[in-house]
């Protein structure tokens, strides 16, 4: 059965990632120079300097492949930055070395068990490098010639296409007709031909043709009519996920249900199967596997069985590096009635490397907030950039940041392009902070559903 496993690459290549916006969009990297030394303020990156520099080292070692089934767990109070770095480490990879995220709560889901859906996320963080030989005919075409049948249901034609060497005709199916229209191609024109997808790709016009049309676009590129052999064989490498492969596998549909994210449970024996052959590839020398990065954040609410088969996993030979972040202190390790730091049971917390975050100073602040302005594309006044500062160590720099956009919509609305301190303190009377909301909440005494209940659980930050 191993056999007939197809790694799908033909239709995954056309899958962009998504663009990723919001909170963390000033961030593009970690910021660190070629000694992993972190810049004061650089990619959208301010402070935080060890613990910058500690996940460039973790980089350092993905990078070079040397680092498979490690832990890390970021460790620091709320808005400290641990899922800034997180992204800051996403957008330093290399392309083809995957980074899944996940909120510790996706787990949960009524769809899957918990151990299938960490399974599945860490098989999105395995890639497997793939090296295949491709045929593809490569030429200028002569002459396309189209034969519709009088339904219009089916097309035939013949391609002639040359090289400076040979000129030969081919038939063209339904499909390559189609492909050729969608294409745009036209006599004249230097195309290549994958062989095995019928995947068409325009390299440009021929030199020889220039003269023939003065209407051509600015972007048109001439290049010379390719010498030797039409055919040819081609090595291309891409990289797909151990997850997209069983995806691809697992059903008839295989890569439409990984665009719509129902995957459903994989079976382990095909997982058995992928992993066996990937094995063989690897032998082969046709693959090579390519460890990413796990990161789930508020790792805390992961329960114990998911913690003691993550501390299995972590020793299975295909397993990516997990990197974990709580802002938990002492907490209760969930399904349990136990305590244990960061709420992570002490095995687990044996095996990882823990790094901390730490609170801002006020300067960072100012130079983490002026980012977001830039971002946001908001002017603040050099006073409402102070106020904002201050308020930010009152409260959270979450709190801070997320009053900038709220506060340019009442700039605005008096018409002005700068956000001045009333405006931030407008914003500050309409919306409440935590300790505020807390102070509020003492004063309702009563007028609220469902009093806390008095339990050490009581939910810390
Ligand atoms: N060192 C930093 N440089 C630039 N922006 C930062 C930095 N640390 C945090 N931020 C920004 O502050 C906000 C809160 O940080 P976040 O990483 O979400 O905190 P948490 O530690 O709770 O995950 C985010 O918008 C984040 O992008
Ligand atoms: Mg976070």
């Amino acid at each position: 059965m191993a056999t007939g496993i197809s790694t799908g690459t033909a239709e995954l290549r056309d899958i962009t990632r998504m663009e990723r916006i919001g909170a963390h969009s000033h961030i593009h990297g970690l910021g660190l120079d070629e000694r992993f030394e972190p810049r004061a303020n650089s990619q959208g990156m301010v402070g935080q300097g060890k613990a910058r520099k500690a996940a460039g080292l973790v980089l350092k070692m993905v990078q070079e492949g040397r680092m498979a089934g490690r832990a890390i767990l970021m460790a620091g109070p709320p808005s400290t930055g641990k899922t800034a770095i997180a992204m800051g480490m996403a957008q330093s990879l290399g392309s083809d070395v995957p980074f899944t995220m996940i909120g510790a709560s996706e787990v949960f889901s009524l769809s899957m068990s918990k151990t299938e859906a960490l399974t599945q996320a860490l098989r999105r963080s395995i890639g497997v490098r793939i090296k295949e030989e491709t045929e593809i005919i490569e030429g200028e075409v002569v002459e396309i010639q189209i034969d519709r049948s009088l339904t219009g249901a089916t097309k035939t034609g013949k391609l002639t296409i040359k090289t400076t060497d040979m000129e030969t005709v081919y038939d063209l199916g339904n499909k390559m007709v189609d492909a050729l229209s969608k294409e745009k191609v036209l006599a004249g024109d230097v195309i290549s031909i994958d062989k095995a997808s019928g995947r068409i790709t325009k390299l440009g016009r021929s030199v020889a043709r220039s003269k023939d049309y003065d209407a051509m676009g600015a972007d048109t590129k001439f290049v010379q009519c390719p010498e030797g052999e039409l055919q040819q064989r081609k090595e291309v490498t891409h990289t797909v996920s151990l997850h997209e492969i069983d995806v691809i596998n697992s059903r008839t549909q295989g890569f439409l249900a990984l665009f719509a994210g129902d995957t459903g449970e994989i079976k382990p024996e095909l997982r058995d199967q992928i992993n066996t052959k990937v094995a063989e590839w690897r032998e082969e020398g046709k693959a090579t596997v390519v460890p990413g990065v796990l990161f789930i954040d508020e790792v805390h609410m992961l329960d114990i069985e998911c913690f003691s088969f993550l501390n299995r996993a972590l020793e299975n030979e295909l397993a990516p590096i997990v990197i974990m972040a709580s802002n938990r202190g002492m907490a209760k390790i969930r399904g349990t009635k136990y305590k244990s730091p960061h709420g992570l049971p002490a095995d687990l917390l044996d095996r990882v490397l823990i790094v901390s975050t730490k609170a801002y100073e006020p300067e960072e602040i100012e130079q983490i907030i002026q980012i977001r302005c830039d971002e946001e594309d908001v002017k603040l006044s050099p006073e409402a950039l102070q106020v904002l500062t201050s308020m930010a160590a009152s409260t959270t720099l979450r709190y801070a940041l997320h009053l900038i956009s709220c506060a340019n919509l009442i700039a605005r609305r008096r018409k002005a392009d700068v956000v001045d301190k009333d405006d931030l303190r407008r914003c500050y009377m309409y919306f409440m902070d935590e300790k505020r909301s807390v102070q509020w909440l003492k004063e309702q005494q009563g007028n609220l559903m469902f009093e806390e209940a008095e339990d050490d659980n009581a939910m810390q930050m």
